[in-house]
């Protein structure tokens, strides 16, 4: 089978086509054809074994796992012999990272709880692109950011993945919604309907005066106090990702100084089912940048890392 591999950490151009043999499911793993997959941070992150610290999670010296990846939909071609919850035929999606990486490969052999049955009114692109983001941007804003009808939200880092999912979740409870993010972004985020968009090249929204009841933050670029200065009495402020520098100051802020700020541990997958149910009713669509062809996976990952992507990377496997 054809994958993308990764033999050492690097540049991106270090990445390969390459043929592999097609893996053997383990007694409670299925074997599924991939049919779509989806570029994340943790790619970017994982190909070049940067930042440093995330090779703890990697492989220090070299990637543990070769093949990168962790989103996917695809169809389950066989099953290991305790297999209880999918059968032969079933299409199913999933935030994979928390059993493994490789969806940019034409088969994995996974977990079954790594992956959800695909509904049929979602298409294959269209639950790949939806697992991760939705799932950080709905626990972000529902879980710790106890969004509530009418409220005043930001979210900084609003052109990707969770800023485009969230503004649709948080559009759901009647929120006004401001977008962070800078470049041909700002024009697709117009588009796709924040009332107030930010070019955080030209202004810093932590010394403006407006103020906010929830802030939703993909990049965590600022020290904690800067995000407290422009929130509402009872405001939160809560961090899906970013610097890891400011994470851990968001943690030590949040039990040490008790703050309103909130770091996300995210639960993958588990808000499939209501997210879903936003989808069928059409009040919440993925938006796709792509599908690209398995070939262009360096192409798009760079691409990706240099942040020119507008919502979701889909790469369409086979
Ligand atoms: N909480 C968890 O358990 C968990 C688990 C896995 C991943 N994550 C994290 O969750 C996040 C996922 O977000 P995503 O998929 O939406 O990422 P994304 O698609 O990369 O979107 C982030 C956006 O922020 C923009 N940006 C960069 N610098 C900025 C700044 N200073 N101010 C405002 N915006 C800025 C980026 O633009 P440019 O690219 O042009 O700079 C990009 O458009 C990642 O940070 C990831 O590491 C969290």
């Amino acid at each position: 089978m054809k994958a993308i591999y990764c033999p050492k950490y690097g540049p991106v151009k270090n990445l390969e086509i390459k043929d592999v043999s097609k893996p053997v499911p383990k007694a409670n793993e299925v074997l599924i054809n991939v049919k779509c997959s989806a570029v994340n941070d943790y790619d970017w992150s994982m190909v070049r074994g940067k930042p440093n610290l995330y090779r703890l999670l990697f492989g220090l010296f070299k990637p543990k796992r070769a093949i990168p990846g962790m989103e996917l939909s695809g169809v389950v071609e066989s099953l290991g012999e305790e297999v209880t919850k999918f059968q032969i035929g079933d299409a199913v999606y999933g935030d994979i990272s928390n059993y493994g990486f490789g969806s940019f490969a034409e088969y994995i052999a996974i977990h079954e709880n790594a992956i959800v049955r695909k509904p049929e009114y979602l298409s294959f692109e269209e639950s790949a692109a939806l697992s991760h983001a939705a799932n950080l941007a709905w626990q972000g804003l529902v879980d710790l950011g106890k969004i509530e009808d009418g409220m005043n939200i930001l979210i900084n880092g609003a052109g990707g993945g969770v800023g485009s999912i969230g503004l649709q979740i948080a559009k759901t409870y009647n929120c006004q919604v401001t977008g962070v993010d800078t470049g041909d972004k700002l024009e697709v985020m117009k588009e796709i309907g924040f009332d107030h968009i930010i070019d955080y090249k030209k202004e810093d929204f932590t010394k403006g005066n407006n103020t906010y009841d929830l802030i939703l933050d993909a990049k965590s670029t600022r020290a904690p106090k800067a995000y407290v200065k422009v929130l509402n009495p009872n405001g939160r402020y809560v961090t899906v990702g970013g610097d890891i520098g400011r994470l851990l100051q968001v943690v030590f802020a949040q039990y040490i100084l008790r703050k309103p700020v909130y770091m996300l541990p995210l639960d993958a997958n588990k808000d499939l089912e209501q997210i879903q149910g936003l989808c069928k009713s059409g009040k919440i669509k993925p938006l796709i940048d792509g599908p690209y062809p398995l070939e262009k996976t360096p192409w798009a990952i760079q691409y990706f890392g240099e942040g020119k992507h507008k919502g979701k990377v889909i790469i369409a496997v086979s």
